[in-house]
């Protein structure tokens, strides 16, 4: 079952991305760094998942928790905006790793900003998340909600992560991504043009955390049997992700009446490169016109595609007038996809 905004309705209001951020730990992890402590190499990881670094927050640091990278993310998209803390109408916080269950992330991240009159919280679809959270903004702004909405997707994953398990934890780093969405006219050519989610709650098995929330309590015993970090059936997700990330696209660009061709920047997940190339292969898309900063910072989870889109609207390649396709997936199963005219 897919929902879909409808793309080409006539409406009032439209919303855009106005600015954009990032926020990562300072801790840099290579993949020699790992291999001191487990059975793996530079090159084993490089080759299966692209990957040659992550930034893994300092647990202790009040500075490098969830809300505080977040934080730092969301103070460089207002200031691209050029908007201030109060005029934040609306918090939607993508993550799976929150600092608390309760307070929501959203609220600590309202506190720090100083973004008072904002309503603010979490949406849980693990790496889909921001894609879920930037639909719900587009939904808000759509309807009258909010005018202006700051939609992060922000993870410490590290807390949850097996370190002795070398088939997941290579893949995972931490990191914040921020965007900022305001209210623009219906008709505008810049704007959010469709979104697309999905779920697939029968494959839940494929990427779980056992303990943690109601199910299981995080008792010695759970703990140390581990089961309160991830588990993951990589080979299995590796291929659901392939084809799944490609449905997606294809159902954003025929839903918008576009070709491949059509689209200049393509910003996927970033679990595995390969699952990257191969996605872009079906699409026959090219891998140049590929936003990547999984090399340099591993699965952020919700923050991949917002902190990939971020350095290439920073850097300048994103231009106003260009069309960008992201898409995404992550445990639950989750997935979605959002054309944008930027
Ligand atoms: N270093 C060295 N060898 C390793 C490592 C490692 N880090 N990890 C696994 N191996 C070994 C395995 O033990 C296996 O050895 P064997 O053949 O002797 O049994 C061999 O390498 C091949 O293992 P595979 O699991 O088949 O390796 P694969 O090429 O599939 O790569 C990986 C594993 C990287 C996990 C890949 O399957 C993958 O990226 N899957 C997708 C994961 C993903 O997307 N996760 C997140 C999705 S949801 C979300 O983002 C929250």
């Amino acid at each position: 079952m897919i929902t879909s905004s409808a793309p080409f309705s006539a409406q009032q209001f439209a919303s855009k991305i106005t600015g954009t951020g990032s926020g990562f730990p300072k801790r840099i992890v290579t993949n020699d760094d790992l291999s001191k402590t487990l059975d793996t190499s530079d090159e084993w990881i490089r080759e299966r998942t692209g990957i040659r670094e992550r930034r893994i927050s300092k647990p202790a640091d009040p500075n490098e928790r969830n809300s505080s990278l977040a934080l730092r993310a969301a103070q460089q998209a207002l200031e691209m905006a050029g908007k201030r803390p109060e005029d934040i109408d609306q918090i939607l916080y993508a993550t799976v790793s929150p600092d608390t269950l309760v307070p929501n992330t959203a609220c600590w991240l309202q506190l720090k900003l100083g973004a008072h009159r904002a309503h603010a919280m979490d949406i849980n679809a693990a790496c889909s998340g921001f894609v879920y959270a930037l639909t719900m903004a587009d939904q808000s702004i759509r309807c009258g909600l909010a005018k202006t909405s700051l939609v992060i997707g922000a993870e410490v994953l590290s807390t949850f992560t097996d370190w002795e398990d070398r088939g997941s934890c290579i893949l995972f780093g931490d990191g914040a991504g921020a965007a900022i969405v305001e209210q623009v006219p219906g008709n505008s050519k810049s704007r959010i043009l469709s979104t697309h989610l999905g779920a697939d709650g029968r494959l839940w098995e494929m990427f779980h955390l056992p303990a943690g929330g109601s199910n299981m309590e995080v008792t010695p015993e759970v703990h140390a049997a581990k089961l309160d970090k991830m588990k993951m059936k990589g080979r299995e997700i590796f291929k659901v992700a392939v084809k799944t990330l490609a449905d997606y696209a294809v159902i954003a660009l025929e839903s918008n009446g576009m070709k491949a061709d059509d689209l200049d920047w393509f910003v996927p997940h970033q679990a595995n490169l390969r699952i990257i190339e191969a996605v872009a292969k079906r699409l026959d898309f090219p891998m140049e016109k590929v936003l990547l900063n999984i090399e340099r910072y591993g699965n952020t989870s919700s923050a991949t595609a917002i902190t990939a889109l971020d350095e290439a609207v920073r850097d300048g390649r994103v231009k106003q007038g260009q069309t960008v396709l992201i898409d995404v997936f992550g445990a639950g199963l989750t997935y979605g996809s959002t054309l944008m005219r930027w």
